[in-house]
């Protein structure tokens, strides 16, 4: 009997979905959250046909100089900033990712990340918690209207679209900037007009980041992008963190040049830059934005579909995958 192909999962995901992987292959799965090291990465790539990995994994050239039998790499996230794409490629690998099983459980966080800031709903608990109130006071914690307001959208792909379908509940205006312009039609069903960059920054009251994160986005709201903000407006980052220059960030907010910040992503996540934890009004999440249990099942459950078909197995075998 032919040896089977071997998988290595990089975390601890949900078992039962994970267990699907036994049907067709050796599976060698991590047991606990572990921030593995470079060397310890390309040591498990060196034995597997296959892996399934998250954001925590980053992979590039050398994590798969030895890999002589990998084939595929399934992450279970829709960004992929954490594989080397052209690495991957060059060496035949297929990597795979999880779009669309989270796009509503994501703009449903970034409308609640958005709302918890302009309202400023950590600092009025974090208040509430520390036992300052004494009584109902008129103008204590007063934040900024979300409703008939001007919600500008950096990025406009799935995750983009259905923040901006929510925004017509709130009677919002909704503007957004892309890469490139959406057709017509789904302008009309998402209510959205096309602006230029600095026309966005200019005229959101609130802006949220959904793009994804490259070397041409790196930084993109930098100083000089604050500086065109309004400085009631409020920024909100769902994508990654390396778009956003958090010192400047900082330095805007400390200088009254921006309301509020929202933050779910960091430049060097898990460690979070210490100036942002002595701002008042902005709201911290530790990246969990796809995070209802419903949907990382979903994600993980895609990227073990993913990984079986792009071993060449399961119903979906010889398919293009996500
Ligand atoms: C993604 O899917 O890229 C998220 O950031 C992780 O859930």
């Amino acid at each position: 009997m032919s040896e089977r192909p071997r998988v290595w999962v990089s975390q601890p995901l949900f078992d039962d979905v994970i267990a699907r992987l036994d049907e067709y292959f050796e599976v060698s799965a991590t047991t606990a959250v572990t921030q593995h090291a470079p060397e310890a990465v390309a040591a498990a790539l060196r034995e597997a046909d296959g892996a399934l990995v998250t954001l925590n994994d980053p992979i590039g050239a050398a994590q798969i100089a030895g890999a002589t039998r990998l084939r595929a790499i399934a992450n279970v996230g829709v960004g992929y900033n954490n594989l080397d794409l052209p690495a991957l490629s060059a060496a035949g690998i297929l990597a795979t990712n999880t779009p669309d099983v989270l796009t509503e459980t994501t703009a449903d966080f970034g409308w609640a990340l958005m709302m918890a800031t302009a309202r400023r709903i950590s600092e009025a608990e974090r208040w509430l918690r520390e036992g300052h109130w004494q009584r109902w006071s008129f103008d204590s914690l007063l934040g900024g209207d979300v409703h008939g307001s001007t919600l500008g959208i950096l990025g406009m792909g799935r995750i983009g679209q259905a923040i901006a379908r929510r925004a017509a509940g709130f009677g919002m205006r909704t503007l957004y900037h892309n890469r490139s312009r959406l057709p017509e039609a789904v302008e009309r069903e998402c209510a959205a007009g096309y602006v230029s960059f600095d026309e966005l920054l200019g005229r959101a009251d609130h802006l949220i980041l959904v793009l994804p994160y490259s070397p041409q986005s790196h930084h993109l709201i930098d100083a000089a992008a604050l500086a065109k903000m309004q400085a009631q407006a409020t920024l909100t980052n769902i994508a990654r963190g390396g778009i956003v220059d958090e010192n400047a960030l900082c330095d805007a907010l400390e200088q009254g040049r921006l309301a509020a910040a929202g933050l779910d992503v960091y430049e060097g996540e898990p460690r979070l830059n210490p100036r942002l934890l002595e701002q008042r009004r902005v709201v911290l999440t530790p990246h969990i934005a796809s995070g209802s249990l419903a949907t990382r099942r979903a994600m993980v459950s895609l990227a073990v579909d993913n990984l079986i078909a792009a071993l060449g197995h399961g119903p979906n075998a010889g398919k293009p995958p996500s």
